[in-house]
């Protein structure tokens, strides 16, 4: 659809005229000038946000609960993030790579900080995608395997490596993944993959999972990689004990355990990182969308014995902005407001009162089948009815969309082949009064679209 359909206004002869607006200027050069790289745009054009809110360009407030592409968890425009990257820009914001500035250097030490004993090294790079193909790279050069092996429905990034393990969407059309790459069926409770268990979980996708994978292997494992919650693949909550379990399996098989923290990382789940809650340390954490708060910003930390070793064996990874002094001093403030407005005990408070207001939609709407999350990350499954469970694709989307046009924008999973799940994850400074009227608008839109 072109947005950029001309307005027809009256003249003062009464003659009618094409008038184009800047919005529909701006509009056509989109269709003129953008590659379309994950489907149609949204058809809004934001010019400005703040805290939990983004306005379009007439000025029309939009309740932000994707919290913009999963990263802004202190907000939009927060004002410490505002002013460390005004301090950088009287500092320095970008650098040669091999050269390191205080910001890098104290980030790093401030990351470690939260971390245990095994996780003190750390790199800083830009994108989600990055980190997890350096955690790979490390992986198979610690290891001397190449063998990864992933969960069905992740999100791991589009780059080669990355793209390799992820199994939410862009896979097909784009060649060979990379040689050794596995994948096991996420522990998804409400279906299980197995058609095992209903409504719970007893690990056996895991442990037949693992079966799979040592009958395929080639015998050069390197490293499993999983998101501490499936969240791109529809909000899957793995059950309690899945991921000590998980890391015994990868122990005994000599692969590293890469947990990919780019969501559920600093505080969106209630704690700091999602392991300390799921009872099992990774070899390899990656950080990445909620370290930056809205800028380019990612990380990967591991143990000093991985890293000594890659350094021995001439570990290289570099990209232009590898310890760029920018964003490592708005990923300083992002630390410092996560601990200074105790942002995940916040997750946690908020999170129970977003639950419990998805869950009375639940009992007032057949087709809202399942609510599932932890702090303040939440899927909401819809449904033709509770019984057969059937994916209701054309409601979740209605609804969705009608509530963007109420002033709530919430991510509806739509990928092919994935089941209809909104996501919903407003920033961690979200108030009870913001989080009443998302739950207004998406009531409202559900009576709308149900008719
Ligand atoms: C868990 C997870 N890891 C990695 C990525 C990729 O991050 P980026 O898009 O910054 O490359 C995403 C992006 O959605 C993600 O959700």
């Amino acid at each position: 659809m072109t947005k950029s359909a001309g307005r027809i206004a009256a003249t003062s002869e009464g003659a009618k005229a094409e008038v184009e607006s800047p919005e529909e200027k701006l509009w056509e050069a989109v269709d003129r000038h953008m590659i379309r790289y994950a489907g149609e745009f949204v058809p809004m054009l934001i010019e400005r946000a703040s805290g939990s809110y983004i306005y379009d360009k007439r000025g029309r407030p939009i309740l932000d609960f994707t919290s913009g592409q999963m990263c802004a968890t202190l907000g939009h425009n927060h004002p410490s993030i505002i002013q460390a990257i005004q301090q950088s820009c009287r500092g320095i914001l970008h650098l040669f790579s091999w050269m390191l500035s205080p910001p890098v250097v104290e980030l790093c030490r401030e990351l470690a900080s939260l971390l245990p004993a095994s996780l003190q090294k750390v790199m800083l790079l830009s994108t989600g995608g990055e980190s997890n193909e350096v955690a790979l790279r490390m992986a198979k050069l610690k290891t001397g395997g190449f063998e990864v092996v992933g969960l069905t429905g992740s999100y791991h990034g589009l780059t080669g490596g990355a793209g390799a393990s992820t199994y939410a969407a862009g896979r097909k059309g784009y060649g060979p993944a990379m040689p050794g790459t596995m994948v096991i069926p996420a522990p998804n409770c409400y279906r299980c993959p197995i058609r095992h268990c209903t409504d719970q979980c007893d690990l056996t996708c895991l442990e037949s999972g693992f079966e799979l994978i040592d009958g395929q292997t080639v015998g050069s494992p390197a490293a499993f990689i999983a998101e501490p919650i499936i969240s791109a693949g529809g909000v899957i909550v793995p059950p309690p004990g899945y991921f000590p379990r998980l890391k015994q399996l990868c122990q005994a098989r000599g692969m590293l355990l890469i947990l990919d923290e780019a969501q559920t990382g600093l505080g969106r789940l209630g704690a700091n990182f999602a392991f300390e809650q799921d009872g099992a340390v990774p070899d390899i954490l990656t950080l990445s969308k909620t370290l930056g708060g809205g800028l380019p910003l990612s990380a990967i930390v591991t143990g000093a014995e991985i890293e000594a070793e890659c350094y021995r064996k001439g570990f290289l990874h570099i990209s232009s902005h590898t310890s760029d002094p920018l964003p490592a001093a708005v990923g300083l403030a992002v630390l410092e407001v996560l601990s200074r407005e105790q942002l995940a005990k916040r997750a946690v408070r908020m999170g129970e009162y977003l639950k419990t207001g998805l869950e009375q939609l639940q009992e007032r709407y057949e087709a809202v089948g399942d609510v599932r999350g932890r702090g303040l990350l939440w899927g909401v499954e819809v449904v033709r009815d509770r019984e057969t469970r059937e994916p209701n694709h054309k409601l979740g989307s209605a609804v969705s969309g009608r509530c963007l046009e109420h002033g709530l924008s919430m991510n509806i999973v739509n990928f092919p082949g994935m089941n209809s799940v909104w996501r919903i994850a407003p920033p961690l400074t979200v108030s009870t009064q913001e989080i009443d009227s998302a739950l207004t608008i998406i009531d409202q839109s559900l009576r709308e679209c149900l008719g």
